[in-house]
């Protein structure tokens, strides 16, 4: 396929390679209807060249910050298969897991088990016995039950030295533009720093001469649009990393989890990864520096933000039916997809763009309600979108930024096979996640 790109970018939040030709959207240049009738749909395309420049962004972003090699774990759960994980690797990034299944596709992608991260708040003996065994680079343990378990797993396998993490609940809420800092977490992760769990953790690790302790561990939440939050959390860990060194307890290093958010609608700006590098080297660095430690070794866990705006779903567009209001009219389009290859609007409100994405269109805008094709009136993909008014059956409309907990999160609901995956760039286009078909659905029905 020849690789003209077309001239016109699409800008924020389409993959970078997203270009219209004569009303058209191009990937990497292929025209979206040759990926449409060669993969159906609907389907995840994603720009692997925008993949590759993200975690790029992240790797030299928190390298240089730092002044040091960052380590930049891939958060798998956004998205994973073994194509992505091998290329991420080739970018020195690391992997994040937090279910043995996610664990199996990185080992099967061949990422050194060394850079594997397993976290999970309820991990089995099975998931630590395996975790263990093939020698994951550190576990992050969100229990003080779990390090028991960690321990007389170690022990069956007469494995000594395993290196744990322990993930902290630092107080520090953030999500979205705004972060509130409270004492406690109701919620179900991590070891609270301001209860003493933590270090009750810490200490139980150091007294068990299987278990090593390599760092402490935070997360404080996901889509985060500013870099204080982070900021913050870094500060609670950094202190308490102070108090164990006190004790004579070393912690190497530090991760201040993921979280670091994405544009989904045009005008939105993402958390640049240069900003945020920026500005936690320099808190991290004050802190050590008040603190009177030296800086420790520090990891991160992006996941959205690498592979949520390097992909975009393409649909076909089916039934369009004008329904009479008390107050007006709505217009409901219905693509060929739904809730069961993006649950994100109906489960957090998410908000998305789309366009017409195989031709252009002179004929004025109007106002319409995206929706799948399930069985749920709540299948809302867009509740509010202009789209042309000569829209027709047989349309191909794309979203933007549906890389990260979108296939992912994918289901079977109504026994809609899921989505294929189709990774672009200007040579070559192919399937790196097989469209499912009836089959593999009946082949789970034993009967
Ligand atoms: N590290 C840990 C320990 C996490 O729990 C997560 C996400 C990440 C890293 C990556 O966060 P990210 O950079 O992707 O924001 N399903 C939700 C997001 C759930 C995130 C869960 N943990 C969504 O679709 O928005």
């Amino acid at each position: 396929m020849s690789a003209q790109h077309g001239t016109n970018p699409l800008g924020s939040p389409w993959p970078a390679s997203a270009t219209l030709v004569g009303g058209e959207v191009r990937l990497a240049g292929h025209p979206i209807t040759k990926l449409a009738d060669r993969f159906g749909t609907p389907s995840f395309l994603l720009d692997v060249d925008d993949l590759l420049t993200r975690a790029r962004a992240f790797k030299t972003a928190f390298d240089e910050e730092f002044g040091r090699s960052v380590g930049v774990y891939y958060a798998s759960k956004a998205f994973s298969s073994t194509a992505v994980l091998r290329w991420l690797r080739d970018e020195g990034l690391k992997v994040d897991c937090s279910t043995a299944g996610e664990l199996a596709v990185a080992l099967a992608a061949g990422v050194d088990p060394a850079d594997i991260g397993l976290h999970g708040n309820n991990k089995s003996r099975a998931e630590l016995t395996w975790a263990v065994e093939v020698g994951v680079g550190r576990i992050i343990v969100d229990s003080l039950a779990e390090i028991d378990l960690l321990d007389e797993v170690a022990a069956a396998l007469g494995a000594s030295d395993v290196p744990v993490m322990v993930r902290l609940t630092t107080g520090v809420h953030a999500g979205g533009h705004e972060f509130i800092a409270t004492a406690h977490e109701d919620q179900k992760f991590g070891l609270s720093v301001a209860s003493g769990a933590a270090r009750q953790a810490v200490e139980r690790i150091a007294a068990l001469p299987r278990l090593h302790l390599v760092g402490l561990h935070s997360h404080i939440g996901s889509q985060i649009l500013a870099a204080d939050g982070f900021a913050n959390a870094a500060r609670v860990v950094l202190e308490l990393r102070a108090d164990l060194q006190g004790e004579g307890i070393a912690v190497p290093e530090v991760d201040l989890g993921g979280g670091y958010g994405i544009a989904y609608l045009p005008g939105e700006q993402e958390l640049d990864p240069r900003v945020a590098a920026e500005e936690l080297a320099a808190a991290v660095r004050a802190e050590c520096d008040r603190l009177g430690t030296d800086v420790p070794e520090v990891s991160i866990e992006p996941g959205r933000a690498i592979v949520g705006p390097a992909m975009m779903t393409v649909y076909e567009v089916g039934t369009i039916k004008h329904v009479q209001l008390d107050e007006g009219s709505r217009v409901y389009v219905s693509v060929d997809g739904g809730m069961s290859d993006n649950i994100r609007p109906i489960l957090y409100g998410a908000n998305y763009t789309a366009r017409l994405a195989n031709r252009s269109s002179t004929a004025g805008s109007m106002p319409c309600r995206i929706v799948g094709k399930h069985c749920e009136s709540g299948d809302i993909l867009i509740p509010d979108i202009d789209l042309p008014q000569d829209l027709r059956a047989g349309d191909l409309l794309v979203v933007a930024a549906t890389g990260a907990y979108g296939r992912s999160l994918a289901s079977n609901y109504n026994q809609i096979p899921r989505p294929g995956v189709v990774a672009v760039t200007s040579s070559e286009a192919r399937e790196i996640v097989r469209r499912e078909t009836i089959e593999d659905l009946l082949r789970l029905d034993v009967g």
